[in-house]
């Protein structure tokens, strides 16, 4: 009963004030903050906006040979060693913005840095991933190696990083005294310093429990399965102004399923008859289809619409694989056409490093398993 009224009152507000009309409806929030610029300070760096799709293609790296790309979502997340500064460039003349992905945490033998990286920098291996090791984020060295990559990132052109896995602290990682929440706090604000001085925003990649903190710190936040793992009202407090004199921020939150289509593609990749899409999920068993990806995508709560997605969360259905299929609220999927890493030789080698860096990502599910909790050895 309020809410037309206070759209009505908005849209004269911002019609008077010479405002566009066609992002309302505007909460009060960001009235307000429209009225004092000084909240609202601009960064010279590229930031993701509030609502907006997003691809992430972490095995194999898009293919833009032919001068297009789908889908035109703006935004994609890109390994940043194996993606080449020319498909980066290509990508931006396509308009697709770059989240660069790598790994600030671990240390992988495979990487061509890896050398850099000092016997005390490295603590346990992680379990069954021989070659990764969990790196010491307060040493000095680290931060060097990684500033590196950021260095790296920047050259290729990427429009902000996201360096993973610093959630080190809630891993068994071997170091003594242990790494605590606020190292990574303290990390991760040296990380985002050097980025942003390099023009890139930055993103962080769940770490629920030092959200607020880093708050200042990042400029995007990506979470994993807060649908089936979590109660996303974690991320309320980020997409909505945490504390005075701040504005909220985007979150873009993937969940997974295991699919199985077969009706046709488009060349470009759409999905010419998507309701024939079969998707389900392990934690759903008895939801499936249409019914699973209104669940995903929190549309069957209260108010929620496409429009107006539950806490302003940004949801995407990928499957594990993290490869070029996606599928989108609104019910549409395309596949990325996706081409495998030049430099490396058979598929097995590809393989395995594929699934070294889609492991990053589903060893955090793992420990949500256990409740959010490192799981001790
Ligand atoms: C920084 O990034 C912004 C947004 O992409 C761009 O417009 C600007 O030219 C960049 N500045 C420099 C110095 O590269
Ligand atoms: C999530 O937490 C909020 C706040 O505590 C609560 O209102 C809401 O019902 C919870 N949702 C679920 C699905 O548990
Ligand atoms: C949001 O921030 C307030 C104030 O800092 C805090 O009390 C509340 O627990 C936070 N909510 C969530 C869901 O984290
Ligand atoms: C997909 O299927 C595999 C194999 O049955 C299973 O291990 C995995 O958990 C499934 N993933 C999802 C998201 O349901």
């Amino acid at each position: 009963m309020f809410a037309p009224i206070g759209l009505i009152a908005a849209l004269l507000w911002s019609v008077a004030h010479g405002l566009p009309t066609n992002d309302l409806p505007l909460s009060s929030s960001v009235l307000t903050s429209r009225i004092s610029p000084s909240t609202r300070q601009a960064p010279k760096y590229w930031t993701p906006p509030m609502k907006s799709n997003i691809q992430f293609i972490l095995t194999g790296i898009p293919d833009v040979d032919d001068n297009y790309i789908r889908p035109n979502t703006g935004i994609y997340e890109i390994d940043m060693f194996w993606t080449p500064a020319e498909t980066i460039s290509k990508m931006k003349q396509l308009g697709q913005r770059t989240i660069c992905y790598f790994s600030a945490a671990t240390a992988e033998s495979w990487r061509s840095d890896y050398k850099n990286f000092d016997k005390k920098d490295l603590g346990l291996e992680l379990p069954d991933w021989p070659g990764e090791r969990y790196l010491d984020i307060r040493r000095d060295n680290v931060l060097k190696v990684i500033k590196k990559r950021i260095d790296l990132a920047a050259s290729k052109g990427c429009d902000a990083i996201e360096p993973d896995n610093v959630d080190v602290y809630s891993n068994d990682n071997g170091f003594t005294p242990a790494i605590v929440p606020s190292d990574t706090v303290a990390y991760l604000h040296k990380i985002s310093e050097y980025a942003r001085s390099k023009n890139m925003s930055v993103g962080i990649k769940n770490c629920i429990e030092i959200l607020g903190d880093i708050f200042d710190d990042v400029d995007f936040a990506i979470s994993e399965e807060c649908v089936q793992y979590l109660n996303c009202t974690v991320y309320s407090n980020f997409t909505t102004a945490p504390r005075p004199n701040t504005i909220g921020k985007p979150v873009f939150e993937v969940e997974y399923v295991n699919y199985t289509y077969n009706g046709e593609w488009s060349d470009d990749g759409v999905a010419l008859s998507p309701s024939s899409i079969r998707t389900k999920n392990v934690n759903f068993p008895g939801v499936t289809n249409e019914k699973l990806r209104r669940k995903l995508c929190n549309l069957d709560q209260e108010g929620v619409t496409l429009e107006k997605p539950y806490l302003k969360i940004n949801t995407v259905i990928k499957t594990l694989a993290l490869d070029g299929f996606v599928m989108y609220c609104d019910g549409s999927v395309e596949k990325t056409n996706t081409k495998d890493v030049e430099g490396q030789t058979g598929p097995k080698v590809e393989d395995s490093r594929v699934g070294k860096d889609r492991r990053s990502w589903a060893r955090e599910m793992v420990w949500r398993k256990m409740g959010g909790r490192a799981v001790d050895p």
